[in-house]
C-alpha cells in the first residue's frame, strides 16, 4: 500500500509569523517525512475576499513560498504548488457548483462568520460564497486522504465529503472521502499578550533577524502585578512564559517555579527567553539568507510542483468527466 495522501493549502497573506508557524507550518515539515504531501498556495481563494486589491499577491506569494522553504519544506520530500497554474481546479470547481445545493453554502459557518466580519469590504459575491465548492475541488483532485487544517477550516472538510459523497452517488464512485486531520494546536500569543495577529501589530515574523526577534521579547507583556524583581510572578498570565512553553520545553518548569517564587526578574527571563529562541529560529534565518540570493530556485520549486501536480489533476479531471459522461 502507497503512502497516505496529505493535502493543505494556505493563502498567500504575506509574511508569516510564528503563529503561522506552530499552527500549521510546523507540522507540515513534519508530515512530508511520513506521507505524500501536497501544499499550495491558495491564491484565487485570496480572491474571495481580497479581489478588490491585487498588488502585493505576486509578491505575496514569493514571501510565503520563501518562509515554507526556510522552515523546511523540501521539494524532494512534497509537492509545493499553485492553484492558479493548475487550471483544473477551475474546471472541478464549475462541475461541483453545479452539483452543490445553495443551502450547503449558506449554512456553512464560516459564510456566516465573515459575512458578518467582514462588512466593510463588499464580498457578498458568487465567488465568495461557493468558497467551499473551490476547497472541495483542491482537496478531491488529489484524492487526499487526509487534510492538515486548523479547527476553523472542518465545516470546509466536512462539506468537501459531502460533495464527494453526492458526486459518487450520482455519477459512480471517483473519490475518496477525506478526513481533517487536526493539527495539536500549539497557540502562541502574540508580543502584548493577545492573540498573534497582523492587524494586532503584534507579531514575531518567520523573517525577522535574531535582533529583531530579541529587541520584541524585551519589550513583551509580563505578569502585571510584578512590580520589584522578587515579587512573586503569575506565569499563566505571562506572554513571556507562553513562549517558554515551546521555545524552552526542558526549562519550562524551572522557569516556572522561580518566577512563581520571586527567584528571577522579568529582564532576566526575557534574556533567557531570547537566547532560547534565537536556539531554534536562526537555523530558519540563515536558510532564509541563502535563498534570498537565488530568487530564480523559489521560481523553480513552484514550477516543478506544478508539474508534479497538473498531471495528477489531468487524470483526475478525466475521471470526472468520464463519470460525467461528458467526455464527448
Ligand atoms: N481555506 C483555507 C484557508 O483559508 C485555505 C485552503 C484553500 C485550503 N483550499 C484548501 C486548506 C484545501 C486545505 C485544503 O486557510
Amino acid at each position: 500500500m502507497g503512502k497516505q495522501i496529505m493535502l493543505s493549502g494556505m493563502r498567500p497573506t504575506g509574511a508569516l509569523h510564528l503563529g503561522n508557524y506552530f499552527g500549521a507550518l510546523e507540522n507540515w515539515v513534519k508530515l512530508q517525512n511520513e506521507y505524500e504531501c501536497y501544499y499550495f498556495i491558495a491564491d484565487w481563494h485570496a480572491l474571495t475576499t481580497g479581489y478588490e486589491d491585487t498588488q502585493d499577491i505576486k509578491s505575496n506569494i514569493y514571501d510565503m513560498v520563501i518562509d515554507w522553504l526556510s522552515a523546511g519544506l523540501d521539494p524532494e520530500k512534497c509537492t509545493m504548488f499553485l492553484q492558479s497554474s493548475i487550471i483544473e481546479h477551475a474546471e472541478l470547481h464549475l462541475l461541483f457548483s453545479m452539483i452543490t445545493p445553495l443551502s450547503w453554502l449558506y449554512r456553512c459557518p464560516t459564510y456566516k462568520d465573515q459575512m458578518t466580519q467582514l462588512k466593510e469590504k463588499n464580498i457578498a459575491s458568487y465567488g465568495f460564497l461557493g468558497y467551499p465548492c473551490l476547497q472541495a475541488a483542491d482537496i478531491l483532485m488529489y484524492k487526499a486522504d487526509a487534510v492538515p487544517v486548523g479547527e476553523d477550516q472542518v465545516p470546509h472538510v466536512e462539506l468537501t465529503r459531502e460533495m464527494a459523497r453526492r458526486f459518487n452517488y450520482m455519477y459512480g464512485d471517483v473519490f475518496p472521502e477525506p478526513a481533517a486531520k487536526l493539527t495539536k494546536a500549539k497557540v502562541l500569543p502574540g508580543t502584548d499578550g493577545r492573540k498573534m495577529s497582523k492587524s494586532y501589530d503584534n507579531t514575531i515574523a518567520l523573517a525577522d533577524d535574531p535582533e529583531t526577534v530579541r529587541k520584541k521579547v524585551m519589550t513583551m507583556v509580563t505578569d502585571p502585578a510584578r512590580i520589584k524583581k522578587d515579587d512573586p510572578g503569575h506565569p499563566d498570565v505571562c506572554t513571556v512564559f507562553a513562549f517558554n512553553k515551546i521555545f524552552n520545553e526542558e526549562g519550562v518548569e524551572e522557569t516556572e517555579s522561580l518566577c512563581k517564587s520571586g527567584g528571577i526578574g522579568c529582564v532576566q527571563c526575557k534574556k533567557n527567553l531570547a537566547a532560547k529562541m534565537a536556539i531554534m529560529l536562526t537555523p530558519l534565518y540563515e536558510r532564509r539568507q541563502a535563498l534570498l540570493q537565488k530568487p530564480e530556485y523559489i521560481r523553480e520549486v513552484i514550477e516543478y510542483g506544478n508539474e508534479c501536480a497538473r498531471k495528477i489533476a489531468r487524470k483526475t479531471m478525466a475521471d470526472v468527466r468520464k463519470a460525467m459522461k461528458i467526455d464527448w
